[in-house]
């Protein structure tokens, strides 16, 4: 491996490289899986043991602040207002929250998603069944790339309670029509839920113009935090009108009272919490969200859709099947591309530091982020064409590295 040279010159983000490590030894092109580590964030965990080491039970006064603190910072990034958000730690945790806000027991009961939402998402709710949710799941257009708002919005009708909605399909990085899901669904009385984790980070996103009802993500991927700080936000007028059953102390108004027997929950975002905070997690994710926070979001899209069109030229040019949008208007941050032998020629790259992944049936799933050069994208496809005329693609070797099988 030969990591690609990369001076700033014209492109003002290349400045913040020597802010992650990895990438001077490496060609990093797995920030829809996990994002590049800052060098900030060991300092930041570092924070966190000293705390706990020095100041024992007195620490919880800084770590729990540190809650609200990365509530807020990730709420600054995707247009939250303050207090809408609350830190959860992944998104199946989120959607199981939210899920146990809602009764069934009317004759709005539907669950509408499409088959293109991330898997753990579909378990969430189709786990709702045994409550009573009539779940739908609509299937994608195009072999399976596509999930057309059109589907999506003659399946939302006056019997759906929610639709879980990415605003950044994982497993093609398709962007389906947020706005007319959004529109259709609240033309109808039902809620939505925006995935943001393949989104926030890579897109300029703005929960409040988007007018959802809620939203979530994590910090892993393009924000380049560690896994377990995930994100819930709510529209501040629907912020008291929901008790989850999925709940814990946290979520009381009082919780150092420890009162009996019921829940009395909180009336800020506190009530969504449930039991006690993976406080190390906010520490680890702090770094990568102020470093996004602070780069102006267009830059990072405008960026993105010029480097990920360069590799979708040469995708094109080298004949392999190009399987994300073509189109920078579906287009999201990922380029994903098969061809025979593709899952081993991405377990050769990433034993050979060229990091990205594999998805069975999408091909080699490969991401500049705002930290990349144009060079690393011409050498990353350089090793690919490299490695499937060596014959790697057909060597028995490689198959189930982490890197092909991590989320
Ligand atoms: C769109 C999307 N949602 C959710 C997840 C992850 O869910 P969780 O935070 O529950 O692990 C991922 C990837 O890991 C994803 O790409």
């Amino acid at each position: 491996m030969t990591a690609a040279t990369a001076s700033p010159g014209a492109d003002p983000l290349l400045k913040l490289r020597s802010e992650f490590p990895v990438l001077e030894q490496s060609v990093y092109m797995v920030s829809h899986s996990l994002g590049a580590m800052p060098r900030a964030a060991e300092a930041a965990m570092a924070e966190f043991g000293t705390l706990w080491r020095e100041r024992s039970i007195t620490a919880w006064e800084p770590w729990l602040a540190e809650v609200d603190l990365a509530a807020a910072r990730l709420g600054r990034i995707f247009g939250a207002p303050a207090g809408s958000v609350i830190m959860l730690p992944n998104v199946s945790t989120v959607m199981a929250v939210l899920a146990s806000c809602l009764d069934y027991s009317g004759k709005r009961n539907r669950v509408v998603y499409s088959e293109m939402e991330f898997p753990s998402v579909s378990y969430v709710w189709q786990a709702e069944a045994r409550r009573g949710a009539d779940v739908v799941v609509v299937p994608a257009q195009d072999g399976g790339r596509r999930a057309d708002a059109a589907a999506l919005c003659a399946a939302i009708d006056e019997r759906t309670m929610i639709v879980p909605l990415s605003q950044v399909m994982f497993r093609y990085s398709y962007i389906p029509d947020v706005a007319a899901i959004v529109r259709r669904a609240h033309e109808v009385g039902a809620l939505v839920v925006l995935d943001m984790y393949q989104s926030v980070g890579v897109l300029p996103v703005d929960v409040t113009a988007l007018g959802v009802d809620f939203a979530c993500g994590g910090s892993v991927k393009w924000l380049c935090g560690g896994p377990g700080a995930g994100y819930l936000y709510v529209r501040p007028d629907h912020l008291t009108e929901f008790a989850p059953r999925v709940t814990g102390w946290f979520g009381h108004h009082h919780p150092f009272a420890f009162s009996m027997p019921a829940q009395e929950y909180a009336a800020n975002m506190w009530r969504y919490l449930g039991g006690t905070p993976v406080i190390a997690a906010m520490y680890q994710a702090r770094a990568g969200a102020e470093i996004v926070g602070a780069l102006p979001a267009a830059a990072i899209r405008a960026k993105s859709l010029r480097q990920t069109q360069r590799v979708i030229d040469r995708v094109e040019r080298e004949g392999f099947t190009l399987n994300s949008p073509r189109d920078e208007v579906h287009r999201g941050g990922t380029v994903v591309f098969d061809f025979a032998g593709a899952d081993k020629v991405a377990a050769a790259l990433n034993q050979a530091k060229f990091y990205c992944d594999h998805r069975p049936g999408a091909g080699i799933r490969m991401s500049p982020h705002f930290y990349t050069s144009d060079g690393e994208c011409d050498s990353f496809m350089d090793e690919v064409v490299r490695l499937r005329d060596s014959g790697a693609g057909a060597s028995a070797a490689g198959a189930g590295s982490y890197g092909g099988s991590a989320p």
